[in-house]
């Protein structure tokens, strides 16, 4: 399937954005873009943007939108993005979605396909609690739903599992209120944009990728492009 468009994952913390972006990505040959799992590469490499960066996210709090929107452009540039890339967990305020906006333009995009997934407070709360990531490879695993075979083992590549620190249940709190004062009300403005798609993300991953392929089915055009 060929992408030739921004496909945009909205939902909150834990509802399965970055599990089914990744098979997205992969099916489509798009880079994967999650400002998440940058930002983190950047802590863990200890540059000044993840200097920046780390305190910020270990409160649950949003990283100001003025670096966010630097680190994406600078991205966006780049030739592997030329046809289309899946973006998971971003944008995250309006003011975001608007510079997005102008970016695609300018880069001969048209409308985004936005995604938004929907799950209950409990149940993100719960596969937050269970989530191990590789060290490596950044492959996502449940110890509920999704173990590895080997407990704290990459299925991969072999890597190190962890846990990450924004995990801890006083952060994904804060995330959450996060979500609902900034993040919620992009899916009115994509909703009035034409672009809104909405999937319920309590299915097992297998379903709500089935339901993710039916979606893009459906915007697919008669040559095969999205
Ligand atoms: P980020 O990394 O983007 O975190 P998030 O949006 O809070 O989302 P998560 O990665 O926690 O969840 P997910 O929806 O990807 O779920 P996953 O697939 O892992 O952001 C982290 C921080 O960075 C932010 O708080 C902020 O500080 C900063 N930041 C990032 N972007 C920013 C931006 N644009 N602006 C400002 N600041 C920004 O799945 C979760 C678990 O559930 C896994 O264990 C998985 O195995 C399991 N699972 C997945 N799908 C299913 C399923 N269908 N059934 C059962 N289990 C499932």
């Amino acid at each position: 399937m060929a992408l030739d468009r921004a496909l945009i994952f909205l939902g909150p913390p834990g509802a399965g954005k970055g599990t089914q972006a990744k098979r997205v990505a992969a099916r489509c040959q798009v880079p994967h873009l999650s400002t998440g799992d940058m930002f983190r590469d950047a802590v863990s490499r200890g540059t000044e943007l993840g200097r920046l960066a780390k305190p910020i996210m270990e409160r649950g709090e949003l990283v100001p939108d003025e670096i966010v929107m630097g680190m994406v452009q600078e991205r966006l540039a780049r030739p592997d993005c030329a046809h289309g890339f899946v973006f998971d967990g971003f944008p995250r305020t309006i003011a975001q979605a608007e510079r997005l906006d102008a970016i695609l333009k300018k880069q001969g995009f048209g409308l985004p396909l936005v995604v938004e997934f929907r799950l209950c407070e409990a149940a993100i709360i719960r596969r937050l609690a269970g989530r191990w990531t590789c060290a490596v490879g950044g492959e996502i695993y449940n110890i509920n739903e999704q173990p590895p075979r080997v407990p704290g083992v990459c299925d991969r590549d072999g890597g190190k599992l962890v846990q990450r620190a924004d995990d801890k249940p006083e952060v994904v709190k804060e995330r959450l209120a996060s979500y609902e004062r900034h993040t919620k009300p992009l899916a009115e403005y994509y909703r009035r944009e034409g672009a809104l798609e909405v999937i319920d993300a309590s299915a097992s991953v297998e379903m709500v990728d089935c339901a993710l392929g039916e979606i893009l089915k459906r915007a697919q055009g008669r040559d095969g492009h999205l």
